[in-house]
C-alpha cells in the first residue's frame, strides 16, 4: 500500500518531531501523524491516544491499512495515557482549541519534564495558550505559521523550563513567529482581522491593534 501524504498542517507538526523520537500523539483521531512518521522511519515507537473510542478505532484502521508496527492505541484523556516505561520523548497535541491544550498540560505533572519536546497546534485561542505556557513555566523553542486548505495555522515546539513569565498581549499573539516569513505576516494579518471583528471598545485593545498593524506594515 502506497503511503499517504500529510497535509501541510500535519507535515509542519511532523517537522518539529525529533528524529528517532518515541512519540505520543494525544487526540490522535485518524492517527495519520504517528503512522506516517513510523512508516518514514522517523520515529521508533508511538502511543496514539484519544478520549473517544470512535476516533481511536479510526486510528487503529489507519495503522492496520498501512501495516504500521510499534504503535499502541490507548483510550483516555490528555497525558493520562502515557506510561513511564513508554519513555516518550516527544508529544504532539494538534487540532484542538488552545484552551483545551492548556488544560491538558495543566492537568499532568508529566508535562513538567524539561526533556520532553511538545509540538502544539492550536486551532483557536493560540494567544490564550501562549499566555498559559509562559505563566506556567513553559517556553516556546520554535514557532511557525503555515497555510493549508485556505486557512492559516500556527505550530510551536515547547518545553518546560520552570521559569514563569508574565507576557504582554502583543507577545501572546505573535509569540516566537519569525516576522520575516511571509506566512507569519499572513497569520498575523488574520489575527488583526479577528480582533477588528470583535467589539473592541477599550483603549488597550486599540493599542494592540495598532502595534500589530505597525508590525505588518514594517514587514511589507
Ligand atoms: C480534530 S481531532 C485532531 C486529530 C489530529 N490530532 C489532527 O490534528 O489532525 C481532535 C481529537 O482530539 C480528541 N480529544 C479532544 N479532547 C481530548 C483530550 N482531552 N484528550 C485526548 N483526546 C482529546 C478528540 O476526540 C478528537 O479525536
Amino acid at each position: 500500500m502506497r503511503l499517504f501524504s500529510l497535509d501541510e498542517r500535519l507535515l509542519t507538526c511532523a517537522g518539529l518531531v525529533r528524529d528517532g523520537a518515541r512519540l505520543a500523539d494525544v487526540g490522535s483521531d485518524h492517527a495519520y501523524l504517528p503512522v506516517w512518521l513510523l512508516k518514514q522511519g522517523r520515529i521508533s515507537f508511538a502511543v496514539a491516544s484519544d478520549i473517544g473510542e470512535k476516533p481511536l478505532e479510526t486510528g487503529r484502521q489507519t495503522a492496520e491499512k498501512y501495516k504500521a508496527r510499534n504503535i499502541e492505541f490507548r483510550l483516555g484523556a490528555g497525558l493520562d495515557t502515557i506510561r513511564e516505561d513508554d519513555n516518550i520523548t516527544d508529544i504532539v497535541i494538534a487540532g484542538m482549541g488552545g484552551e483545551v491544550i492548556a488544560d491538558i498540560l495543566s492537568e499532568s505533572e508529566l508535562a513538567k519534564n524539561p526533556g520532553l519536546n511538545f509540538i502544539l497546534q492550536p486551532m483557536t485561542r493560540s494567544d490564550e495558550l501562549v499566555g498559559f505556557l509562559y505563566e506556567n513555566g513553559f517556553e516556546i523553542k520554535k514557532q511557525t505559521a503555515l497555510r493549508s486548505k485556505g486557512r492559516s495555522y500556527t505550530v510551536m515546539s515547547v518545553r518546560y523550563s520552570g521559569n514563569k513569565v508574565v507576557t504582554s498581549s502583543l507577545f501572546r499573539i505573535v509569540g516566537k513567529l519569525d516576522m520575516s516569513d511571509a506566512e507569519s505576516v499572513r497569520y498575523i494579518g488574520k489575527k488583526i482581522k479577528d480582533l477588528e471583528n470583535k467589539s473592541l471598545g477599550d483603549d488597550s485593545a486599540r493599542e494592540l491593534l495598532n502595534e500589530l498593524r505597525l508590525m505588518i506594515n514594517e514587514k511589507n
